[in-house]
């Protein structure tokens, strides 16, 4: 990469968010799962760079406290005077030599490329500058330029003219510029202005003052340079995001039946002829085998899923490993920790919890299986509910191979049911069951003959 390691990154965070109107952060809210911040964040690492600085404030600790991981310098800025006054609290850890990258905790979709050009682009003079043209410029700074078309200052919206307001030409927010300049200019910045704030902007006529001109950089993908203020502009950044990922993965060979019907909150690792049906929704890290197929509205989080796994639609799997050739679902509910081997068949209206089961095992209507162990080829007849839960412990179902469970049978755990038994249906298990052994636990059948049914008076 062109880029040397003496460029410092500064990343301002320090904003409430007034328009998101939330108790939360700005920068803590969430793209595709991640907060704004992590994605300026890991943008930024993946530029050569000797350190990178976050400026929080609003919202307190509670910033820096959300990511433990980073490695950055964390600065406060108590009050929030304006961008100007954000960078210069930083400056005591900024070497005069770097050049500095500003970056905004609150436009997460900026590209390494982009930066990249950027940084570049400040090699003439030490001074660069983002700017994009805007059908609708509202609300953002104007890039004004004189007759020679070299860009000579930023006007606020808000202490723009009406000619200004006119000019679609905008600050992007994002500059490079040497460090030793950034702060001889920062430091003389002053207030004036419509909304009493240190506006960083200033700096391009200071620099002006000393015969350095910014060198503008024109961004195409306006998108990228999207801050996020309101609700709307996340979820509109949001669907972006996401219609970019899952073109990424149809470009992998992914087939994903419509990529604006599809949510990848997470990381996601690929097999071949994978097909995803619509409205699915994937979260934290998952990864599919070969010959996966994902039916309509799922909820997959943190799970490995093998080959030839068929997840049928209105399924939710979260923490669990599947084995090859499993089915699950309709409306199926796999909870953390289970674990299926091969060819373990798992139906409708069926929830497992902490529970593992063996190859060619089924479990495949309507039970409750927690805390379990279930061997191989077991059936595990409808209704099948464990009592795992006493009111204060959980307890452990040991069920082996070969075991035929019937219908609506109750095991009250601690119990075991060892190899080859047979439980009947409507049984109630509450000591174990020895292996071949079958139990029945049922009061007799009376029959009234002739049975005359109420009428109504
Ligand atoms: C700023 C620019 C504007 C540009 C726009 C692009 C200035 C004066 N204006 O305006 O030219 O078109 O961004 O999105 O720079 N922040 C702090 N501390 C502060 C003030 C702000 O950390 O005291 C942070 C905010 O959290 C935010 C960023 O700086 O991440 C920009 O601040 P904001 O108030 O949103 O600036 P804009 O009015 O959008
Ligand atoms: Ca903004």
């Amino acid at each position: 990469m062109g880029i040397n390691m003496s460029l410092s990154i500064i990343i301002l965070a320090a904003g409430q968010g007034t328009r998101m109107y939330s108790d939360k952060p700005k920068v803590l809210h969430t793209l595709a799962g991640r907060p704004l911040l992590k994605h300026v964040y890991q943008t930024a690492s993946a530029l050569s760079h000797r350190g990178i600085h976050i400026v929080y404030g609003y919202g307190g600790e509670q910033v820096p406290e959300t990511f433990p991981e980073f490695q950055v310098s964390w600065v406060e800025q108590k009050e929030q005077l304006g961008t100007g006054h954000a960078v210069q609290c930083t400056f005591s850890d900024i070497p005069d030599v770097d050049d500095v990258l500003i970056l905004y905790g609150d436009v997460p979709l900026i590209t390494q490329e982009t930066l990249t050009t950027l940084v570049e682009a400040a090699n003439d003079t030490g001074f660069s500058l983002l700017t994009a043209y805007l059908d609708n410029p509202k609300g953002y700074g104007r890039i004004i330029r004189d007759e020679n078309d070299n860009v000579v200052s930023i006007i606020e919206e808000k202490d723009a003219n009406e000619e200004q307001r006119n000019i679609r030409e905008v600050n992007t927010g994002f500059m490079v510029v040497n460090g030793k300049k950034l702060k001889n200019w920062v430091n003389s910045l002053k207030n004036e202005n419509k909304q009493n704030e240190y506006y960083l902007t200033d700096i391009v006529e200071l620099a002006g003052n000393d015969g350095v001109k910014a060198t503008p950089v024109i961004v195409e993908s306006t998108i990228e340079v999207q801050g996020i203020n309101t609700r709307s502009q996340l979820a509109e950044s949001e669907r972006y995001f996401q219609l970019v990922q899952a073109h990424h993965l149809m470009h992998n060979g992914v087939g994903i039946i419509d990529p604006a019907r599809f949510d990848l909150r997470g990381e996601l690792e690929i097999g071949r002829d994978n097909e995803i049906d619509i409205n699915v929704v994937i979260e934290g890290r998952v990864k599919l085998g070969n010959n996966v197929t994902i039916g309509s509205n799922c909820y997959l989080k943190d799970t490995i899923i093998s080959d030839n796994v068929h997840v049928l639609p209105n399924t939710m799997i979260d923490n669990a490993v599947i084995g090859n050739g499993c089915r699950i679902g309709p409306f199926a509910r796999i909870r953390p920790e289970t674990t299926l081997s091969e060819n373990v068949h798992i139906g409708n209206f069926v929830e497992l919890k902490k529970t593992d089961i063996g190859k060619e095992s089924k479990v495949n209507h309507l039970s409750y299986l927690g805390d379990s162990h279930v061997g191989t080829g077991t059936n595990i007849g409808a209704g099948t509910i464990t009592c795992n839960y006493d009111g204060a412990n959980k307890h452990q179902t040991i069920i082996g191979d070969d075991v035929f469970v019937g219908s609506d049978v109750q095991l009250i755990a601690p119990v075991k049911v060892d190899n080859g038994a047979t439980i009947a249906a409507g049984t109630t298990v509450t000591k174990d069951v020895a292996e071949n052994e079958l139990s029945i636990s049922r009061s007799d059948q009376k029959s009234i003959p002739k049975w005359k049914r109420p009428v109504k008076k």
